[in-house]
């Protein structure tokens, strides 16, 4: 694993923005995994710039997005594949519809999520993805207790996840569960990137890279990885030994 701890957030958008770029630039096709949340959004403006400076282009790529609240349709301004678009989608060229994402208005979740697994190999497989930490310790919507071998499925959501992610606050919706990328999905991508930035990550962090791999911490997941780069802040580093 490769840690990286760096001054702020411009310099982590930066520095993952980086890595991305190098994996574009390695192979013809490349597919992405990409985590919405506030920890990637400096890596998202990075990237942007890198497009609209001709550095940079996702002509021929494809994504696949972690996560969904399950009950919410993509059109609605809170679901995850609209935050997507808002927060990169809209300034990078990828062609039209090939940033796919969970249908939360499913009415057969194991389908859904199976197809999704079929989708991600189809596509063969996913060379760099995105990963931001939960406060508890969670990657995608894996709370704790899920196995680390777990696949793509619908998941009940801990109240500490909803409050955190503002979700308590979506009018006329109060989401309780979610579709997500499983575990064992996530360790199957070929590159991960795992981010974290601020205080309120720091114990997840140490937890996560220096506790036991544990379905406790299922980020410790990504020990278990052998291509992982965790970029950090100093404030997420700080209980690092
Ligand atoms: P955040 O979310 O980037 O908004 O902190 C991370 C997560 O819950 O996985």
């Amino acid at each position: 694993m490769n840690l990286l701890v760096v001054d702020d957030e411009v310099e982590l958008g930066s520095v993952v923005a980086t890595e991305v770029a190098k994996v574009l630039a390695a192979a013809e096709f490349a597919t992405l995994g990409l985590a919405t949340g506030s920890t990637p959004q400096p890596a998202y403006r990075a990237l942007i710039q890198m497009c609209r400076d001709g550095e940079l282009s996702l002509a021929n790529n494809n994504a696949f997005l972690l996560d969904e609240y399950f009950g919410l349709p993509a059109s609605h301004y809170e679901s995850f594949a609209a935050t997507i678009q808002r927060d990169f989608v809209h300034g990078v060229d990828f062609p039209n519809g090939t940033v796919k994402s969970l249908d939360g208005m499913t009415d057969n979740a194991a389908a859904t999520c199976l197809d999704y697994e079929h989708a991600i190999q189809a596509s063969g497989g996913i060379d760099v993805q995105l990963l931001g930490i939960g406060r508890n310790g969670h990657i995608a919507f894996n709370e704790p207790g899920s196995a680390l071998d777990s696949r793509t499925r619908m998941v009940e959501l801990t109240q500490e996840t909803i409050a955190v992610n503002g979700a308590a606050n979506f009018d006329q919706f109060q989401p309780t569960h979610a579709l997500t990328m499983g575990v064992g999905t996530i360790l199957e991508g070929r590159y991960l990137i795992m981010m974290a930035s601020g205080p309120a990550k720091a114990t997840a962090v140490q937890q996560a890279l220096e506790g036991p791999v544990d379905s406790a911490c299922p980020a410790s997941a990504v020990q278990t990885h052998e291509n992982v780069l965790v970029v950090l802040d100093r404030a997420a580093a700080a209980q690092l030994s």
